[in-house]
């Protein structure tokens, strides 16, 4: 079986290959990946030299360079996690945004139409449903909630699940669709709360908190969404859309808080400053279909989770301080021409 995974040099996608190397030792996996700001090939350092393992450096929006990839490698089956995925970023410039998410998804599914595929996953979000509010606990998101997106990167990322689902109705292309809540864990680039509160903590620098920090995200630990989108490859039924998330819903500030008390750091790090345009209030997604019918569920605790998160940024300094500074880009090309 041979995997092509787009965008395996950023935090889901690596670690996503970490994983199939430890459950599918017998595939061989192809990351093909354009190091945008997001992408670091540190990441990718523990599997880089092993047999069944390549990087193909490649912007999946450049259909000629897509193509050129399909027909040299030839992959059974491709998971696509390549996205700009900040939504900040998205907020002050939009148009990559549709470039990679959109027209890149585009070109992987034309790809795939042209030289053939077992199945094209596309690893999609929680973002596409909006928001909901914070008075009405009971509502969840379910693989039938109206897609009401809210900032150009989740309307990106809706047309995109729109175009792999009419690939999969017009011309019969087996896809899937997962869409998962706020992931965390180790690799996760500093620009997102967790491991932005982490780095900056550590640093005695304000924790920028937007708002009141009432906000409410749905966390789950990185190797849990893996193992969710291993089992979709192997029994998910082709067309399905599986929400991916484990319950855990928790205010901003809490998790601040957390992280600064699990640091012996002081909560007058706290900076409330001016909110997220169009922030979206709450996400909670009910996971019953993956449950039920894939036997999917998560195995690591929060409170476990964001601790093993904390140690990893505590024991991978050089990690995430190349990127601050910005060192990590020089890296990236050295590593590459070698
Ligand atoms: P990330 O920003 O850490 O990594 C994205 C990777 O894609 C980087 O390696 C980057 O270099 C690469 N990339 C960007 N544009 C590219 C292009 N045009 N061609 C090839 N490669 C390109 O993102 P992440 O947090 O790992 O998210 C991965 C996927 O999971 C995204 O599709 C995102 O929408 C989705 N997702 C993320 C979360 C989350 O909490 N982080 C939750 C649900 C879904
Ligand atoms: O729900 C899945 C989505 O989760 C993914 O699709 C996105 O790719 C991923 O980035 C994430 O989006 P969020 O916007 O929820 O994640 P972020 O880490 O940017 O922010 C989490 C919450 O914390 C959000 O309510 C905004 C708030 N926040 C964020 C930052 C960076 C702050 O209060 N301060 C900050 O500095």
């Amino acid at each position: 079986m041979k995997m092509l995974i787009t965008g395996g040099a950023g935090f889901i996608g690596s670690n996503f290959i970490v994983c199939m190397r430890k459950w599918h030792p017998d595939h061989t996996l192809v990351c093909l990946d354009k190091l945008t700001y997001a992408g670091n090939l540190a990441t990718l350092k523990p599997v880089m030299d092993e047999p069944g393992f390549k990087f193909i450096k490649a912007d999946i929006a450049d259909r000629e360079a897509v193509y050129g990839v399909f027909e040299a490698e030839k992959p059974d089956v491709v998971v696509n996690f390549a996205a700009e995925s900040h939504v900040d970023r998205s907020i002050e410039n939009p148009s990559v945004f549709l470039e990679t998410n959109v027209m890149g998804t585009q070109a992987l599914l034309d790809a795939c139409r042209k030289y053939g595929i077992q199945r094209y996953h596309q690893v999609s979000t929680d973002e596409v449903y909006g928001d909901l509010p914070l008075d009405r606990p009971e509502l969840f998101f379910t693989e039938q909630t109206p897609l009401h997106t809210s900032s150009p990167y989740s309307a990106s990322k809706a047309s995109a699940d729109l175009l792999c689902n009419a690939y999969h109705r017009t011309y019969g292309l087996p896809i899937t669709i997962s869409r998962c809540s706020n992931n965390y864990g180790p690799y996760q680039f500093p620009e997102k709360l967790i491991p932005l509160m982490i780095a900056n903590a550590l640093a005695d620098k304000p924790l920028p908190v937007y708002g009141e920090g009432l906000n409410v995200r749905d966390w789950l630990y990185v190797e849990d969404h893996c193992a969710a989108i291993d089992l979709i490859l192997q029994q998910g039924k082709i067309g399905q859309v599986y929400n991916i998330g484990g319950h855990n819903e928790m205010k901003n500030i809490d998790i601040v808080k957390m992280i600064l008390s699990i640091l012996g750091k002081p909560e007058s790090l706290i900076t409330y400053v001016t909110d997220r345009k169009g922030h979206d209030m709450r996400y909670a997604i009910d996971p019953t279909l993956i449950h039920s019918e894939l036997g999917w569920l998560p195995v690591t605790k929060f409170e476990d989770g964001i601790r093993t998160t904390v140690q990893w940024y505590l024991d991978n300094r050089p990690w995430w301080e190349r990127i601050i500074c910005g060192e990590y880009q020089a890296d990236n090309e050295r590593m590459f021409t070698n």
